[in-house]
């Protein structure tokens, strides 16, 4: 990603509260978990049962979700290719800023591109940043199709749309893969849990 800065006379403002304090005072670790994958694949549905059983064992969580996103922060931006890099990149930005107040952020976006991915990654330090790859083929999803748009997509009547007619790169190396079509949303939970434990976040 190319710097974006465009004033020349901006200059960095430390504080005297750091990252840490506030984890310390938090008593847990700000972190983003970032949940990528196709529309209808149960990255919202996943990250709100994360959200809500984390938040009742006492953590500060915020969930920022790309649907709800996009009706405000991001309400400007469309679906191409340009305009998902800007969606990403804004709430990369965003999310780290939630990493760096202390808070465990959820993050579900379906994020098509590793390129972006890796930015959000970069942004959030290497060892804030969980990626999970909420996975679920197009059929599936298309039979959830909880909001009704893969049957729009299947009519020509939404352009872009991942899976359909526009790509979706695959993570790599995530830390973690759920299987929804083989794993009830409990499962993912506790999957995601247990990882969180075993890393000592
Ligand atoms: N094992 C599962 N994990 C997650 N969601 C599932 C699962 N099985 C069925 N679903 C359903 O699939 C849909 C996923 O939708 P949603 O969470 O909005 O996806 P996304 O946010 O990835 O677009 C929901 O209607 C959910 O109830
Ligand atoms: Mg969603």
């Amino acid at each position: 990603m190319e710097k974006r800065t465009k004033s020349e006379n901006i200059v960095w403002h430390g504080g005297a509260v750091t990252y840490e304090d506030r984890c310390a005072l938090l008593k847990q670790k700000g972190l983003v978990i970032w949940f990528t994958g196709l529309s209808g694949s149960g990255k919202s549905t996943i990250a709100v049962e994360l959200e809500k059983q984390l938040t009742a064992e006492g953590r500060l969580v915020y969930r920022l979700d790309g649907d709800n996103v996009r009706h405000g922060l991001n309400g400007d931006l469309g679906f191409s290719a340009s305009d998902r890099d800007e969606n990403i990149r804004r709430i990369a930005e965003v999310a780290a800023l939630f990493k760096d107040a202390g808070v465990i952020t959820l993050v579900s976006f379906i994020a098509p591109f590793r390129r972006m991915r890796a930015f959000a990654r970069e942004k959030a330090g290497e060892n804030g940043f969980v990626e999970v790859y909420v996975k679920a083929d197009v059929n599936t999803c298309a039979e959830r199709d909880p909001k009704g748009l893969y049957q729009k997509a299947f009519k020509g009547e939404i352009s872009d749309f991942t899976g359909i007619s526009s790509p979706y790169e695959e993570p790599n190396q995530p830390e973690i893969v759920l299987d929804t079509t083989q794993n009830s949303v409990e499962e993912s939970v506790r999957k995601i849990k247990e990882y969180l434990q075993s890393d000592g976040f």
